[in-house]
């Protein structure tokens, strides 16, 4: 007798509420590229944003700008539009020509909007990986292919094409990843109807898309250049929270009355690698105490539908429990594959965060060692160490998920 869910069992579905796509995941389907009037005047520093730093304009036409009010600004769609045109100006505006010539002030005209903005999206009011890679992008035709030649981003950073090469293969990775969160649902009900065969089947599928995610990894050599990255691209996107060169934070003026501290934008706060570490049961909470503690502050930089989706995954069935409890060996081995792409992806992860930020900050450091700059030096070479521990303990965390078979 083919057994049938009763209502009562309710199957684990991803809702719509969860706001994850069937084809791009937790990206945003296809962005707007327009606001309406007068929010247009933000779209329009947006996308001139390098011409305007380079002319040493930015800042004088940032604080041109009128106060908007947000309450006319509806729809999702608008609203992740404009979050991610603020969080631009916002970076642009405080690190400007990325010189050391630094703002500790967000005027209010700003502020206001972005704060209020920020409260109704619950994101951070700082550029995070939800806009710069998530609603960053558009195809060149549109009926054509999601591949890297027919996409493009909609607002650049100085550093040439940097940007668009670390924000479109970060894209291209987690739209490779997210044909893997369909599964989910086929996963936890064959845990919960103890189907062996469905539940090995669908984990090779997941191991697939993982394994696709890992090539298209690769295309970050093509179009992302160490120098630029390093030394442009990522200044634009350093935060204000443990950073020297705004040691307080920064005042959102008319908006708090002391300043505030926020993490600069990062594919950590992406949302794809934490939801396969909580299906697969690899438990970064157990790992060492920092990482954990930084990989769950990343999530209050994802949009809150997706914190929701790594919070009722956390609450469906255990995967690895029931593996473990079957004593199956080619099911134990099937699920050790899963796992050992997330381990395949994480290495690969260290070996570009080798290429792009420690050997370049080595570079720096040397050149700097000449030129008698000690404590630029001693920053990055600090940065460096810690992120390459941070990432290792990561790393051996989800090593610790395999099983031992036999
Ligand atoms: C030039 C390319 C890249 C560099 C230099 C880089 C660098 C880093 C660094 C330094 C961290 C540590 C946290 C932080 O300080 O931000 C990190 C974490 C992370 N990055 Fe990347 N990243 C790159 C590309 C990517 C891509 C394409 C993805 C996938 C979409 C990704 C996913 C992650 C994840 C998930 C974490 C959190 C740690 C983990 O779960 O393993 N990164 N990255």
């Amino acid at each position: 007798m083919v057994h049938e869910a009763s209502p009562v069992e309710s199957p684990w579905k991803i809702c719509e509420e969860h706001r994850i796509d069937e084809d791009v995941g937790f990206a945003l389907p296809n962005p707007l590229e327009e606001l309406p009037h007068p929010f247009d005047a933000w779209i329009s520093i947006a996308k001139n944003l390098t011409a305007l730093i380079e002319n040493g304009e930015l800042r004088a036409e940032v604080e041109k700008l009128p106060m908007f009010s947000i309450d006319d600004l509806q729809g999702h769609k608008s609203q992740r539009l404009a979050h991610l045109v603020l969080g631009y100006i916002t970076m642009a505006y405080v690190w400007d020509r990325g010189d050391g010539d630094v703002r500790k002030v967000l005027p209010s005209n700003i502020a206001v909007p972005y704060c209020k903005l920020s409260e109704k999206l619950g994101l951070p009011p700082i550029l995070v990986y939800a806009d710069c890679v998530l609603a960053n992008w558009k195809k060149k035709d549109p009926s054509g292919p999601m591949t890297y030649e027919n996409m493009d981003i909609l607002f650049s950073f100085p550093g040439g094409d940097c940007s668009k090469g670390f924000f479109l293969v970060s894209l291209l990775v987690e739209i490779a990843a997210a044909s893997a969160i369909k599964v989910i649902p086929t996963i936890f009900n064959a845990v919960q109807h103890q189907e062996q065969d469905t539940l090995k089947k669908a984990l090779s599928d997941i191991t697939s898309c993982l394994k696709k995610a890992l090539e298209v990894f690769h295309q970050i050599h093509e179009y992302v250049d160490p120098n630029l990255f390093f030394n442009v691209l990522r200044i634009y996107l350093s935060g204000w929270k443990g950073n020297p060169q705004l040691p307080e934070g920064l005042l959102y003026e008319g908006v708090w009355d002391t300043p505030k501290k926020f993490a600069g934008g990062s594919a950590a706060q992406s949302s794809i690698f934490q939801c396969f570490d909580v299906l697969l049961g690899v438990q970064q909470s157990a790992g060492e105490a920092s990482a954990a503690e930084f990989l769950q502050e990343m999530r209050t930089y994802m949009p809150p539908a997706h914190q929701n989706f790594l919070l009722s995954l956390e609450s469906g069935p255990s995967v690895r429990e029931f593996v473990l409890s079957k004593g199956d060996t080619s099911l134990q081995a099937t699920y050790n594959e899963c796992v050992n792409a997330m381990v395949s992806l994480r290495s690969y992860h260290l070996q570009i965060v080798t290429k792009y930020i420690v050997i370049p900050a080595h570079q720096q450091s040397k050149k700097n060692q000449t030129s008698q700059e000690p404590s630029d030096q001693e920053n990055k070479g600090t940065g460096g160490t810690d992120l390459m521990r941070f990432l290792k303990s990561v790393r051996g965390t989800t090593e610790k998920a395999l099983l031992k078979e036999g």
